[in-house]
């Protein structure tokens, strides 16, 4: 059961010879860091995995030192914090789904490692939800804490529309329109679902 029918947007790595747009994956991580990491993990990308598709290995070593990682136990069997190295994975917004439901009103954010693989026309999906928001047509009323969209199952979601123009400063200067971000971070969730592909593309 889906909600309302994504359309097909024309996806430049879709092409069989064309690989992932880089600088639309560096925004997209970009948006994904500064908007969606607040409440969706993605604990199956390593900092490293960005190394050549959106950073340098400096750029990604300075991103991983950002974060604090929690480790151990160490020699004293203590749990200790340290800063991130590129070997680590993204950090997790919360320690586990019942903080995370807490947090969210009782609905759970998933990981979004792999939504674009998960959900049916996945990223045409994740662009049109993200874009989607509107009021709910005549007639219909839709549940305290949720808000209309079409294109969720059921139509009603937890999560509010997190993208307006200028909702990030892009590093490179491209104008951080809605559909400018919702473009990217779908890029960027599209290429973690299948980090391989960049490279069959290319052998
Ligand atoms: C659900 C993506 C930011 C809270 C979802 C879903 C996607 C998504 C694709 C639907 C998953 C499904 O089909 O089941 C994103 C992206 C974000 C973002 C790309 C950044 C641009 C956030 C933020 C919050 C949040 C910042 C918290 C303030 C939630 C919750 C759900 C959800 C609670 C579950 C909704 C429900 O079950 O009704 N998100 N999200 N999201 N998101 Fe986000």
């Amino acid at each position: 059961e889906h909600g309302l029918e994504a359309p097909s947007y024309p996806w430049p790595h879709n092409g069989i010879l064309s690989s992932y747009d880089h600088s639309s994956l560096r925004r997209g991580h970009q948006v994904y860091q500064q908007v969606c990491s607040a409440c969706h993990s993605m604990s199956l990308v390593a900092y490293r995995d960005l190394i050549g598709v959106a950073y340098t290995e400096d750029e990604v070593k300075a991103l991983a030192a950002e974060v604090e990682i929690e480790d151990g136990p160490n020699d004293e069997g203590e749990m200790y914090s340290r800063p991130g190295k590129p070997s680590d994975h993204f950090p997790k917004p919360y320690a586990n789904e019942a903080a995370a439901r807490f947090a969210n009103g009782g609905a759970y954010p998933p990981d979004l490692s792999l939504i674009t693989k998960a959900r049916h026309n996945g990223q045409n999906y994740v662009f049109a939800l993200l874009t989607g928001y509107r009021d709910p047509p005549a007639g219909v009323s839709v549940r305290e804490g949720l808000h209309y969209n079409p294109y969720f199952p059921g139509g009603a979601i937890a999560m509010p529309k997190m993208l307006t123009d200028g909702g990030v400063e892009y590093e490179d200067g491209t104008p951080a329109t809605e559909s400018q971000m919702a473009k990217d971070v779908t890029t960027f969730l599209s290429w973690a679902a299948e980090p391989e592909m960049e490279e069959r593309k290319l052998t």
